[in-house]
């Protein structure tokens, strides 16, 4: 089931009357049997754009439609979705088998189809051997589990979950995403993953989308927006380590950092941030490039080094002090306070106008 958006607004109003666009004018179109990452930082509006999705907030301007259907005035029962908060509160003194049974009570299914559904729910998240177990007796991630299956037992045309892992540890966290990656494989239901976890979403994700204040800021196959970010927000927020920028300059079609040469351009002359993805640098051993600097920390874990450097600030306040981070091959050995010029790679590298537009 496709979901469509459409100039989608919520204007919250606190008591001291401000206005908070919480979503803005968002249009966007989740092409049925997908599993989409809503991604951004804290209070960018991705619990408020699900839940105008789910109809648990109405919206302030603009449409959902699931499919040709027209959701947008429907109450939370009738739009035919499954919820799953981060902590959904299962029914404790229920069995995993009534807690997965509890949705279809209301909607009057019949007892045996009722009862058949459960146990198909159970096994599709791998609980088909503890549908007699009380929640205490299962694991987080189980439990979530649990969740999922009471939130698709009612066959909803869209899943929609608000960070279903935020409260399990690393590991657990792993083996549950690829779990709900599976499941949704095998139903083929659209999906709505909300996460401020970019690593999390761009591993489950078709495509992700990267969200901002309230605004949509690039939506696409996470391995895509990833290499050809739209704008700087984006691509810092995808990547760990994350994209080094520097405070650059564009003077007769050569770019330069701190006064040394990086690369050639065929931008006008300016001022820019320029954006390189730790891997994107190469370590010249020749030491013909320009852009040297001196090594002030080396971590190596398992085939690559990270190395650490301090940029300290020029004094006319043009360039920032920053620090850097450029992941190299462990077999060249580099140790702190030795001297390495780099050459970078052109695809690991991006400019950006002061706005944090990529300039083209
Ligand atoms: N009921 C409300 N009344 C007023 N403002 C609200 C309300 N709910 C959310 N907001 C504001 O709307 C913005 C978006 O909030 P939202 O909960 O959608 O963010 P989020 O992206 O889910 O963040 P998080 O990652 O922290 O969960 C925030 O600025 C938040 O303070
Ligand atoms: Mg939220």
């Amino acid at each position: 089931m496709e979901i469509k958006m459409l100039d989608l607004t919520k204007i919250f109003v606190s008591k001291d009357k401000r206005e908070v666009h919480a979503v803005d004018h968002v249009d966007l179109t989740i092409p049925s049997g997908k599993l989409i990452g809503l991604l951004g930082p804290s209070g960018c509006g991705k619990s408020t754009t699900l839940y105008l999705l789910a109809g648990l907030l109405r919206q302030t301007q603009g449409q959902i439609y699931f499919g040709e259907d027209e959701v947008s005035d429907m109450p939370p029962e009738k739009r035919g979705i499954g919820l799953v908060f981060q902590n959904y509160a299962l029914y404790p003194h229920m069995t995993v088998r009534e807690n997965i049974l509890f949705p279809l009570e209301n909607l009057k299914v019949e007892k045996e189809e009722a009862k058949k559904r459960t146990i198909e729910m159970a096994q599709l998240v791998g609980l088909g051997e503890m549908l007699d177990r009380k929640p205490k007796e299962l694991s987080g991630g189980q439990q979530q589990r649990v969740a999922i299956a009471r939130a698709l037992v009612k066959k909803p045309r869209v899943l929609l979950l608000d960070e279903p892992l935020s409260n399990l540890d690393a590991r657990l966290r792993l083996q549950t995403r690829e779990e709900i990656k599976r499941i949704q494989r095998e139903t083929k239901i659209t999906t709505v993953f909300v996460t401020h976890d970019q690593e999390e979403a761009m591993s489950i994700s078709d495509e992700i989308v990267v969200m901002k204040d309230g605004v949509i800021q690039q939506m696409g196959e996470p391995q895509h927006v990833y290499d050809h970010p739209q704008n700087l927000f984006v691509a810092q927020f995808l990547g760990t380590p994350q994209i080094n920028v520097f405070n650059g300059v564009v003077k007769n079609k050569k770019i330069y950092v701190n006064d040394m040469f990086i690369s050639k351009t065929t931008l006008e002359d300016q001022t820019v941030k320029v954006g390189v993805r730790p891997e994107g640098f190469i370590v010249d051993l020749e030491k013909k490039s320009e852009f040297k600097f001196e090594i002030d920390l080396v971590e190596t874990i398992g085939r690559d080094t990270t190395l650490i450097i301090e940029v300290p600030g020029n004094e006319g306040g043009l360039l920032d002090k920053i620090t850097f981070k450029a992941i190299v091959d462990a077999s060249l050995k580099i140790k702190a306070g030795d001297w390495v010029h780099f050459n970078i790679k052109p695809e690991k590298m991006y400019l950006f106008d002061l706005e944090g537009k990529l300039l083209k």
